[in-house]
């Protein structure tokens, strides 16, 4: 097991403690009644478990003042690129396109992509945003209307599952992969084991390993079989069994056009390195990173990287080719951050906004900041052509998953 580091964390205030107590106790009764659960399921109710999960909520979360910080929460450069590679296909597809957003975070995304689509005059049909929090639905809603001009916010809806009915557009998530609940595994005696959170003699969460089902066993065995190797006992590692299943829901309907996924990830053999004995899973609280997950659930974003040859074989069975992948910095760059940031730099009204933008492409494409950490993968089906800016194409490393 992980070593925790929760002593170095800052202190929750009363009202929060009150708050992940009472999401204590709910898992308390839980594994009382029913047995110890599957990490991947404790995970989803620490993150997503009705008024009282990290998502659905009120608490801050996003930006300085929350727990992280996204790409599209460090200003509108982010946005204005996305903007910029997916608008070609937007044209393609004509008058009844739409764009679906997935987790919409606190809305900074919608709000400067909506700007610039506007702008360029490749507003879609709608604008849908796919949120399963309502806290978070409701803020984006607040947000957005306060941002936009009326004109721009009567395309913008908000879905509660994906849509059923056909459809043609974009399909975008940043940073929603990795909040997906995971399976942890580790191998013993050459056997496939599942991480489970049960209850010690004192009513306190811990991790326990029980023998995998045949989904989770199959899932890792296929893993191994890509790699060329078996996983040597002890190993520890995250894997989403359900990936295929979730990608077939949220993108079986989309009958034309393109997925980008942006999140921090990896290709399979960097994934599951030998010497990555305990797997990607990291806890979120106030700006510090750490490595236990049952530390005051509830208060913690929990996230594990993405293994993105996991995602282009999820995109596969669901019908869409892989049609660029590569590290942020690089999707940036070729999406036209030159132009966009010369632009806006000539815009800024001071010194102070013109500081804000550079450290904003700093921490957009430094190596050591999202730029390497953070991988964009664009997947398609159903286009006649690719009208993909040509950078975008030849910087593919799509070769390497
Ligand atoms: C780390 S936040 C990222 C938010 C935003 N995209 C950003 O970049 O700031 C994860 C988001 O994904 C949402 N989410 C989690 N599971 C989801 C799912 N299955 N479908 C759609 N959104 C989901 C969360 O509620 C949250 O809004």
């Amino acid at each position: 097991m992980t070593t925790p580091r929760s002593s170095r964390l800052p202190e929750p205030d009363a009202d929060e403690l009150a708050h992940s107590e009472r999401l204590l106790q709910h898992l308390r009764e839980t594994i009382a009644a029913h047995g110890p659960m599957p990490f991947s399921q404790y995970m989803e109710r620490c993150l997503y478990a009705p008024g009282l999960g990290y998502y659905s909520a009120g608490k801050t979360k996003f930006g300085e003042a929350g727990d992280f910080v996204t790409a599209p929460e460090l200003g509108e450069l982010f946005a204005r690129c996305v903007v910029h590679a997916v608008q070609p296909v937007l044209a393609l597809l004509g008058s009844e396109v739409d764009f679906l957003e997935l987790g919409g975070g606190s809305g900074a995304f919608a709000e400067a992509a909506l700007l610039a689509l506007a702008e360029n005059s490749v507003l879609p049909r709608r604008y849908l945003i796919l949120e399963p929090s309502a806290d978070l639905r409701e803020r984006q809603r607040e947000r957005l209307t306060a941002a936009l001009p009326a004109g721009v916010m009567t395309r913008v809806a908000w879905l509660d599952r994906p849509p059923e009915e056909n459809w043609r557009g974009i399909l975008f998530a940043n940073e929603v992969i990795d909040a997906l609940p995971t399976t942890r595994f580790m191998i013993r005696n050459s056997e496939v084991y599942e991480e489970y959170v049960a209850l010690d003699g004192e009513a306190r969460l811990v991790r326990v390993d029980r023998p995998a089902d045949a989904l989770v066993a199959g899932a890792v065995r296929h893993v191994e079989r890509d790699l060329g190797r078996t996983f040597e006992d002890g190993y520890r590692s995250e894997i989403l069994p359900q990936l295929p299943y979730w990608m077939q829901a949220i993108a079986g309907s989309l009958e034309a056009g393109l997925m980008l996924f942006i999140d921090y990830g990896y290709v399979r053999r960097e994934f599951y390195l030998p010497e990555r004995q305990d797997g990607t899973l990291m806890a979120h609280y106030r700006h510090r990173a750490h490595n236990d997950p049952l530390h005051l659930p509830g208060l913690n974003d929990l996230t594990a990287s993405v293994d993105f040859t996991a995602l282009a074989e999820a995109g596969n069975s669901a019908g869409f080719g892989v049609a660029t992948y590569l590290p942020q910095a690089h999707f940036l760059i070729a999406a036209g951050l030159q132009d966009i940031f010369e632009h806006a730099y000539e815009q800024a009204a001071d010194d102070a906004a013109r500081h804000r933008l550079a450290q904003q492409v700093k921490k957009l494409t430094l190596p050591d900041q999202m730029g390497e950490r953070f991988q964009a993968m664009l997947l398609a089906r159903g286009l006649p052509a690719l009208p993909l800016p040509a950078e975008l194409l030849a910087a593919d490393q799509g070769g390497r998953l």
